[in-house]
């Protein structure tokens, strides 16, 4: 099986990426990857001198280029990862989360479409559901509701694809995960942040009342749930990947704090996001019918492990937290008093 795995150098992506090659050699993969702020080549060192793996360093904007891998590659699926994944940054600068998040994706499509991709696995986010209220759980018919320039990216990419399957045949399948975590990602989201500031003993800024409510999933789960609809799913069809484990922000953080040792003291309350989703609440029971996976990690265990690899890896979040991530950490905590 050839795979062109797109944002193969992110979070997500390269936990897919280290996990099918890891599993053999009957997979190989070419990993499209812009390198953006979060593309980091470290992330892929176990895998990198892989014999069916290799990397090409570009955008998915890019038609000519997508083309020209694909009709030279012949892969038997497309996984597409590559997004600008974080709400925060997409309320400073909407404009890459529109490039990258549609026309991206469309350029990915039009190469399904015009070359006869034989899978195009889309990967997107419960953040397009909007906020669910308590008690409902949003399954893969509740209505689109996004709130932040990214998740409406996300949810126009996720129709955008599936129009591909009800107007060109093409064969499409969508997933749609809960909040991800586990080591190599990005401290910019909540978990990492949080335990990046711990260790260094800074404050760890809490949106609002911290009561909002997230599921989380542990990265490797998401990516065996990649590979189930991969091999299982349906064309058409949507997908969600939750975690299972519904937890206020506030209660996440107070378990960092006392798994690394520091004081609740360091929890800062600061002014909450714009357009803050309060409540994401997701049903997995279609995956779990249809392909049999179901989330193996406990958040407890996963946040140990994930806490233990920040811990093991200072360099790794050295060389990530460059300037332009100083520039970030200002633009968006400085006037959140
Ligand atoms: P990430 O920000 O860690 O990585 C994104 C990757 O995409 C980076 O390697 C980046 O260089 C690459 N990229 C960005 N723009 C590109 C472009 N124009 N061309 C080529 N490559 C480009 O993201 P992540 O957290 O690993 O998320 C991966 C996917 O999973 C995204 O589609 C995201 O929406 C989705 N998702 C994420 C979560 C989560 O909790 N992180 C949950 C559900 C779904
Ligand atoms: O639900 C899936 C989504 O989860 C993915 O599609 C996104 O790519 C991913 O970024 C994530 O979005 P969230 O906005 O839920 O994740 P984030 O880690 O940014 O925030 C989680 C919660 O923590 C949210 O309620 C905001 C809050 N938060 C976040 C940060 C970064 C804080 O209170 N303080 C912070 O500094």
């Amino acid at each position: 099986m050839k795979l062109l795995v797109t944002g193969g150098a992110g979070f997500i992506g390269s936990a897919f990426v280290r996990r099918v090659l890891g599993t053999g050699d009957r997979v190989s993969v070419i990993n499209l990857d812009k390198l953006t702020y979060a593309g980091n080549l470290d992330n892929l060192t176990p895998v990198s001198q892989h014999p069916g793996y290799r990397f090409v360093h570009g955008d998915i904007c890019d038609g000519p280029l997508v083309n020209s891998l694909v009709t030279d590659e012949r892969p038997d699926a497309i996984v597409h990862f590559a997004a600008e994944s974080h709400v925060d940054r997409s309320i400073l600068s909407p404009e890459p989360v529109f490039d990258t998040n549609l026309r991206g994706t469309f350029t990915l499509l039009e190469a399904v479409r015009r070359h006869h991709v034989p899978r195009y696995v889309h990967v997107s986010t419960d953040e397009v559901y909007g906020s669910v209220d308590a008690p409902h759980e949003a399954d893969e018919t509740y209505p689109l509701r996004p709130s932040s320039p990214y998740s409406a990216s996300k949810a126009g990419s996720d129709l955008l694809a599936l129009s591909y399957f009800t107007t060109f045949r093409c064969p499409v399948l969508v997933t749609r995960a809960s909040n991800n975590y586990g080591p190599y990602q990005f401290p910019e989201k909540l978990i990492p942040l949080m335990i990046s500031n711990a260790l260094e003993d800074r404050p760890l800024p809490v949106y609002g009342d911290g009561l909002q409510v997230r599921d989380w999933l542990y990265v490797d789960d998401h990516c065996r749930a990649v590979e189930a609809v991969l091999a299982k799913g349906r064309e058409g069809e949507v997908y969600n990947i939750g975690g299972n484990r519904a937890l206020p922000n506030l209660e996440v953080v107070r378990q960092i704090l006392a798994a690394t040792g520091k004081p609740e003291t360091l929890i800062t309350h600061v002014a909450d996001r714009p357009g803050h989703d309060r409540r994401y609440a997701l049903s997995s029971d279609k995956i779990l019918r249809e392909t049999g996976w179901a989330s193996e990690v406990q958040f407890e265990d996963g946040l140990a492990c994930t806490i233990r690899w920040y811990q093991d890896n200072p360099e790794w979040v050295r060389r990530v937290k460059s300037g332009e991530y100083h520039e970030y950490y200002a633009r968006n905590y400085a006037n959140r008093g």
